[in-house]
């Protein structure tokens, strides 16, 4: 793999510049974890982009958490290498940590600490100048919406504005790379909204963001690309629409249909949209029934999802903890 440092410094002198390379933000390569007789992560290759959302989807159990804790330097690798922001992975994890957020699946805040004492708490831990430590964390406080709960206890605070501190926490020393393990589990609607908002911001400014999930609309809403993940193995990777073309097999039209005992909505294949519908009207015809309306349905991420892993939608939607 090309193991060139995300940004390159060359020394300054007359006519030269310091020449930032674009490059991945992280690159994986055959690596594997094993607890056992159990293969949790099976040598899986991948590459993250510098800036993009990157999203590792897959049902529980599928080895996202021990893929997460292998790059963020807090489970050694059984077999294999990756680089993070350039750094080697296995000699180097110390200054990784050092240069990455992470947002665990459960947080890593302390309970009896006020929201504002975590924060700095977290900058000790990161090296952030002293100096600096209040007022970041004061910035940080309003961005997030916690401004009123400054003073409050870890534990007394919603679970949405828990994981809201949590993702704060992680940004006190403005990493350009955030790790987030299910970013959205357990939240409700309005404070998953907010989460998805927040990450989107963050990409906009540069902030390249591996995120896991097992939530499709997820996936689709917030990655640039995707890794299916199941049973340890890395089954695709790509755009979502990338991946939506690669299940396409023809064409679905939702036929509205009225006349005998009432009106219904049915579905048809074909290899075309002129193919689909001729099922559709032959059916009509045959059942003496009327044509109301007709729509053409894309594929969704989730037909993809099932074509690509041979796994069911049902497989997915079992809520963590519940599989
Ligand atoms: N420390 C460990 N010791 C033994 N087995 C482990 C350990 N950590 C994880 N596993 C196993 O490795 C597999 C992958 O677990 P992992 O937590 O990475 O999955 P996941 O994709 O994050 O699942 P979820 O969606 O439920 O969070 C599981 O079978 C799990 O039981
Ligand atoms: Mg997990």
């Amino acid at each position: 793999m090309g193991l060139v440092p995300l940004l390159r410094r060359l020394p300054l002198g007359t006519g030269q510049r310091a020449v930032s390379v674009t490059m991945f933000a992280i690159e994986v390569e055959g690596l594997t974890k094993r607890y056992g007789n159990l293969l949790a992560v099976d040598h899986i290759s991948f590459e993250v982009r510098a800036g993009e959302v990157f999203a590792l989807l897959g049902p529980n159990g599928a080895g996202k958490t021990t893929t997460i804790r292998m790059l963020t330097g807090l489970a050694r690798p059984t077999a294999g290498r990756a680089r993070v922001l350039g750094l080697d992975l296995l000699t180097e994890a110390a200054r990784i940590k050092k240069r990455i957020g992470v947002v665990p699946e459960r947080s890593n805040l302390y309970d009896e600490l006020s929201a504002f004492d975590n924060l700095i708490f977290a900058m000790q831990l990161y090296g952030v100048p002293r100096r600096e430590r209040k007022r970041r964390a004061e910035e940080l406080l309003e961005q997030f919406r916690l401004g009123d709960k400054r003073d409050v206890p870890f534990a007394r605070l919603s679970r949405g504005m828990r994981r809201a501190l949590t993702v704060a926490a992680a940004l006190v020393h403005r990493p350009r790379l955030l790790f987030l393990d299910e970013p959205t589990v357990g939240l409700d609607v309005v404070s998953a909204h907010g989460l998805r908002a927040l990450i989107g911001r963050l990409r906009e400014e540069g902030v390249t963001i591996f995120l896991t999930t097992h939530y499709m609309e997820e996936a689709e809403r917030l990655a640039d690309r995707v890794a299916l993940l199941v049973r340890g193995r890395i089954v695709a990777v790509d755009t979502v629409d990338g991946l939506k073309s690669r299940a396409q097999q023809g064409v679905t039209v939702e036929v509205h249909v009225q006349g005998g005992s009432g009106e219904e909505w049915l579905r048809f294949q074909g290899e075309d949209v002129e193919a689909a519908l001729r099922v559709a009207l032959a059916h009509a015809e045959a059942e003496g029934k009327r044509i109301v309306s007709v729509n053409t349905l894309r594929p969704t991420l989730e037909d993809a999802f099932i074509q690509l892993t041979g796994l069911s939608a049902e497989v997915m939607r079992a809520e963590k903890g519940k599989p």
